[in-house]
């Protein structure tokens, strides 16, 4: 049995002013229609054999989402936290969540904000990666890295421990962008996608070994938390957990380790640039998001209004993003900087 667990964090303060605390990422949408968590849910039914996925997420987020897939015919389960502690107790939870379901499951941790075209090559891997799950290994999937992203951690490969699989020589957490370029260049680097899949009781036995102190308080947490419909709610003291990726608490410290070179296409819907990508563009490269636009004699533009008209003459390479509230106006190649606004909003309060 292969349990999704949908991690379903929050804003992603790069894609400001669409993605906002009351709006966040897995809730944009891309393209024709249909918002990155309702992508993510519906991939996740194809790849589980319709698996009821358990979506990690702010209990400040349950109804949206709930709304978000209302028209599922496979319903989700939730896990509702009181504030954000990053992955690593998310996914402890959601290990001791799953081995309720069946002892022996295998979890596939899925980001709610991940764009996969390519399911029928995801599931591919997907079923390469339950067969190691299931011999006691942490499985990650690896995607070719296309540029010397620094947004990313880098997974150096080792030698094949199986027909499809690699071992992982060492993490390196988002270096800076001369390491990624020599990274790209050696050729033997994939960037770490995020998604993992593991059997429950390897990924707590991994926490037991690297960090039993977070286990124990996680167990604690489980222990006092009941399911009711749905939903799981945290209690407060959710809150005093480490706040720890899972890469950093048990991925670069663990043994039992393989990736899986992925072989279909993947984005990271992280930042403005990202989102351009993932759209069919004219042929001189403009892109909009489903939106009404009069673009004229411009090139590589990417632009999204919500009920207004925006027209553009003269751009290049500009990003135009419009909310009924708020206008960005940004060079796309500087798009990671978009999270400064919202430290300078933040900031004058
Ligand atoms: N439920 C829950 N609670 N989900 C969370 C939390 C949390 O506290 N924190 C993060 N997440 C979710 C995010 O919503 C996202 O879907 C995923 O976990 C990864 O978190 P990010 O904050 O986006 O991590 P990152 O982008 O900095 O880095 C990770 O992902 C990259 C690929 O996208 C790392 O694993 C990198 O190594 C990796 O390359
Ligand atoms: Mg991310």
């Amino acid at each position: 049995m292969l349990i999704p667990i949908i991690l379903s964090g929050g804003a992603g303060t790069r894609l400001w002013p669409v993605s906002r605390e009351a709006h966040p990422k897995p809730f944009m949408r891309i393209g024709d229609g249909k918002s990155l968590l309702t992508q993510t849910h519906e991939r996740a039914l194809a790849v589980s054999g319709n698996t009821p996925p358990l979506i990690v997420t702010n209990r400040d987020y349950y109804f949206l989402s709930h709304d978000e897939l209302e028209s599922q015919e496979v319903k989700p389960n939730y896990l509702l936290e009181p504030s954000g502690r990053n992955t690593a107790p998310a996914i402890a939870l959601a290990a001791m969540w799953a081995m309720q379901q069946k002892p022996d499951a295998c979890m596939l941790v899925l980001p709610a904000d991940h764009l996969i075209k390519d399911t029928p090559g995801f599931y591919t891997a997907v079923q390469h990666a339950e067969n190691l799950a299931k011999d006691g290994f942490l499985v990650l999937f690896g995607i070719k890295p296309k540029a010397p992203e620094t947004g990313f951690g880098y997974i150096e490969m080792g030698n094949k421990v199986s027909e499809h699989a690699q071992v992982v020589q060492r993490f390196v957490e988002k270096p800076d962008a001369v390491t990624a370029a020599r990274y790209l260049a050696e050729g033997n680097y994939v960037w770490n996608s995020g998604m993992f899949c593991f059997k429950a009781s390897t990924i707590l036995d991994a926490f037991a070994t690297y960090n039993p102190a977070l286990l124990e308080a996680a167990r604690t947490v489980f222990n006092s938390t009941k399911a009711v419909g749905d939903k799981m709610e945290l209690p407060a003291s959710f809150n005093a957990l480490e706040n720890i990726s899972i890469d950093y608490a048990v991925m670069e410290k663990a043994k039992n380790i393989a990736v899986i070179p992925g072989d279909f296409d993947w984005s990271d819907i992280g930042a403005w640039k990202a989102v351009a990508e993932a759209i069919p563009a004219d042929a001189a490269g403009n892109t909009n998001n489903n939106c009404q636009t009069i673009v004229i004699d411009s090139r590589n533009t990417h632009i999204q209004t919500t009920d207004r008209l925006v027209a553009v003459i003269g751009l290049d390479n500009l990003l135009v993003i419009d909310t009924p509230d708020a206008l960005l106006v940004a060079d796309k190649a500087r798009s990671q900087e978009v999270k400064e606004v919202v430290t300078r909003l933040k900031a004058a309060g």
